[in-house]
């Protein structure tokens, strides 16, 4: 089954084609990152905007690049939410028009769903079910347990900011630029963790909940005090940054792998191409004797070959999309009911 997948909640406008929810095909991903990179963050409205503009054209090229006629299409799957609403509206009518044109099949996915798919689409080996993922991306931080493609159980979450967004946030101060995340992790290589020393909020606490904002205040207080440091040390704080990040990320997996009582971990999302976090998690898997899965660096940010991928599990179960089913800003994943 050849399913055309659709993303476009937040600054990305993807398309990809899915072969039976495991070949990809083709998989397009147009960045918006340049239009936001004057606002330091992604503007809704201009979102919306272009990916009205870009759509068609990375529809097109997914269906080209993938060797098909549009005709060979069998389903449409698109990202129903979480995300921006006024964005995600362009990929789902998108969606529903394409697939009402061809007279086949719809359904919408749940972006976090999707991620989870990147791990099981990733070349080299797959974890087998069940297993605990850790999702860190802009907008999200949270630990799963998976028992099926779509059979999820939400075991923790962050509280206030995601993992990338502390990420974002943290490099704006820095001066950095935007998207910070990439940029602290490169800088973060070249300096010295500890001589400047921040929080590891709720590492050691009872719960797999996570909260990155006070990291994120320790590093505005140092920066109120003494200045954007230059040079070493700030090459030193970004180590330190990154370190106390991934001190958390990966001691709460490491929890939530012993307390599910699974052998296999995976990472998905956007910070999932965070080289420090990849080092750190695969080295504490070994010790912890886990077994550890590493997403595709294509397959860590937004794209669309997941949410085709999630998609064809849903049509797989007999799920359908309606004309009238809407968009949803918040997700349901992984929770009762
Ligand atoms: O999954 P994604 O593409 O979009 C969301 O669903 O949010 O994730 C984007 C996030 C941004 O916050 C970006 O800064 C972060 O992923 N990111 C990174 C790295 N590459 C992207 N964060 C840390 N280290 C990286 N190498
Ligand atoms: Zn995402």
């Amino acid at each position: 089954m050849h399913v055309l997948g659709i993303e476009s909640s937040c600054d990305e406008t993807a398309a990809a084609v899915v072969s039976d929810g495991q070949t990809i095909l083709s998989s397009v991903v147009a960045s918006q990152v340049k239009i936001h990179h004057p606002y330091g963050g992604v503007v809704p409205e201009l979102a919306a905007r272009h990916h009205i503009e870009a759509i068609d054209a990375v529809v097109a090229q997914a269906i080209a690049e993938a060797d098909l006629q549009p005709g060979r299409i069998d389903a449409v799957a698109a990202t129903q939410g979480p995300g921006l609403v006024g964005a995600l509206l362009v990929g789902f009518s998108y969606a529903k028009s394409y697939a009402y044109g061809l007279q086949k099949p719809w359904v919408g996915v749940d972006h976090l769903i999707g991620h989870l798919q990147s791990i099981l689409l990733s070349k080299g080996p797959s974890p087998h079910f069940p297993f605990v993922a850790l999702l860190v991306s802009g907008g999200h931080t949270a630990i799963y347990q998976v028992r099926g493609h779509l059979d999820v159980t939400l075991l923790g979450q962050t509280r206030d900011d995601a993992a990338g967004e502390a990420y974002d946030k943290v490099a704006k101060l820095l001066g950095l630029g935007y998207p910070g995340g990439a940029l602290i992790d490169k800088l973060a290589g070249q300096g010295e963790p500890g001589k400047v020393q921040l929080p590891r909020p709720m590492r050691d606490d009872e719960t797999l909940d996570f909260s990155f904002s006070g990291l994120k205040s320790a590093v505005v207080r140092l920066v109120q005090e003494g200045g954007i440091p230059q040079g070493d040390a700030l090459a030193g704080l970004t180590a330190e940054f990154q370190a106390a990040a991934c001190d958390v990320l990966v001691a709460k997996l490491m929890a939530a792998a012993a307390l599910v009582g699974v052998s296999e971990i995976a990472l998905v999302g956007g910070v999932a191409a965070n080289r420090g976090l990849r080092e750190h998690l695969t080295n504490e898997a070994a010790e912890h004797g886990l077994t550890v899965y590493l997403p595709d660096l294509s397959l860590c940010g937004d794209n669309a070959a997941m949410i085709a991928a999630a998609g064809y599990h849903h049509l797989v179960a007999g799920h359908r999309g309606a004309l009238k089913d809407d968009v949803y800003s918040r997700s349901r994943a992984g929770l009762p009911g």
